[in-house]
């Protein structure tokens, strides 16, 4: 059969070349959006006289048959249409006869499928939103029932100086709070009404942009035609949200895997959100958080293969861009499907206090507090530094803690120890003294979770 757009040409393709033109196998998931625009369309030929109000009511009549049976499965799409803005238009122009073929005045595919993709677009970023949102509430949580959990801080992955689990969940909190605010920021700067455009120059109709950009919930118009058409921005911008919020999550399942391992033990994954081995009956593996880790490779690919599609394209719309679709739909399914299962394996982490506490007596992670005693009582802080060193590697030798050397040895390295210093070393002092805003203290952590409640309303 020929296609729609015959003219020029007989309109009579290889069917190989139909396939690999086509889009509706993925475009489709945008029928909603599609139909939403035609719809707020035809009101606006109608308004301005372009066609009757009649012929309007007739197009959305149609539109919302099509709207209903698409949702209920009884139309079913056919994957043999060029994409979803075919689909739809033949079956309109089949159920409502030639007023359907009037839909597609003063409009093109072009500004058509750049409105669908910025409504579909807009609609994910609001359900990622609250996904993210979701994740903070419940590090958050788990932030706040694990606020005094001591365990070692780590800088190379050395144990460095003791912090509390309360203190690195929060840190992880605000890298998706972070996010969402990136997130919203893309939806602010995309929300521009492309429709109107028409195939690149704009239109000899008399049309009203603002009219349907106002009904389709848009801030205003793109204000050049060419621009409008082809500005594939936003999409970097949300695949380069998307790829921190794989980043983030990836670091996180870097800990959880770690955290969970025989190793440290810290933390332990319910065995919902784990997966034995079917020949190793001890193994209880964190797959989820493996796969998070893993799945961010393909959100940074979709990245890279966006920028690429548009690096070099001359304007204004080229076909290529059709590929901007299928990367971004997999890059948004991915971090929702992420998204889903790490909120609730976060929410049931359990937190093993006392060996965290017994990880974070070992290493002499009290170190930077012992030279700060010094240095308190009057010596220069780098003598301070060298001479703590000094007792950690004279610790090493004789297998013991900075806690374990008495008071008359610490007297043969300096006059300034006094028996105050063993409170001074103590972790629970070391933690509790760093009071520094956004320190570990269990006050500041408090303050944190208090914080990141407020400003999202959790
Ligand atoms: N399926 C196309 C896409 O996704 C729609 C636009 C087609 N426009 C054109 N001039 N052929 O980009």
């Amino acid at each position: 059969m020929a296609k729609m757009w015959a003219g020029r040409t007989s309109g009579i393709t290889s069917k190989i070349a139909d396939d690999y033109n086509s889009s509706i196998s993925f475009d489709s998931r945008m029928f909603e959006e599609d139909i939403a625009g035609s719809m707020v369309h035809a009101l606006m030929l109608a308004s301005k006289g372009i066609i009757t109000e009649d012929e309007a009511s007739k197009i959305n009549e149609g539109l919302t048959s099509i709207l209903e049976d698409i949702k209920s499965g009884k139309l079913e799409i056919d994957l043999s249409a060029e994409d979803i803005h075919m689909f739809v238009e033949s079956v309109l122009t089949e159920r409502v006869g030639t007023v359907g073929k009037k839909l597609h005045t003063a409009r093109s595919r072009n500004d058509q499928v750049a409105l669908d993709m910025k409504m579909y677009v807009r609609k994910e970023i609001t359900s990622i939103e609250e996904k993210v949102k979701g994740l903070i509430a419940a590090i958050v949580d788990k932030a706040d029932e694990y606020t005094c959990y001591i365990m070692p801080g780590y800088t190379h992955l050395q144990r460095a100086q003791p912090i509390t689990y309360g203190h690195d969940l929060m840190a992880y909190a605000f890298m998706f709070e972070r996010d969402l605010s990136r997130l919203n920021d893309c939806k602010k700067r995309l929300n521009l009404s492309p429709i109107g455009c028409c195939a690149l120059a704009g239109t000899t109709y008399d049309t009203d942009r603002d009219f349907e950009a106002e009904r389709l919930g848009f801030d205003g118009v793109v204000l050049n035609s060419l621009d409008g058409v082809s500005d594939r921005d936003y999409l970097v911008e949300l695949l380069s949200c998307l790829s921190l919020i794989m980043v983030h999550l990836s670091r996180m399942s870097e800990e959880i895997i770690l955290f969970s391992s025989w190793e440290f033990k810290f933390i332990e994954l319910d065995d919902a959100f784990t997966t034995g081995s079917s020949i190793m009956p001890q193994k209880k593996n964190s797959d989820m958080a493996e796969l998070a880790r893993g799945k961010s490779g393909r959100v940074f690919g979709s990245l890279m293969g966006m920028l690429t599609v548009l690096k070099g394209l001359p304007l204004a719309y080229n076909k290529d861009m059709q590929e901007d679709k299928e990367q971004t739909y997999d890059a948004i399914d991915t971090v929702k499907m992420t998204l889903d299962v790490f909120t609730p394996m976060v929410a049931t982490i359990k937190a093993n206090e006392e060996n965290m506490l017994n990880a974070a007596k070992k290493g002499f992670i009290n170190a930077t507090d012992l030279a700060d005693y010094l240095t308190k009582k009057g010596m220069p802080f780098r003598d301070a530094y060298k001479l703590t060193g000094m007792l950690v590697n004279k610790c090493i030798e004789e297998n013991k803690t900075l806690e374990d050397i008495t008071l008359d040895e610490y007297k043969k390295s300096s006059d300034l120890f006094d028996s105050d210093l063993y409170e001074e070393i103590s972790l629970k002092t070391c933690v509790e003294r760093r009071v520094s805003k956004g320190g570990t203290s269990f006050a500041s952590v408090k303050e944190q979770i208090a914080y990141l409640k407020d400003k999202l309303g959790l």
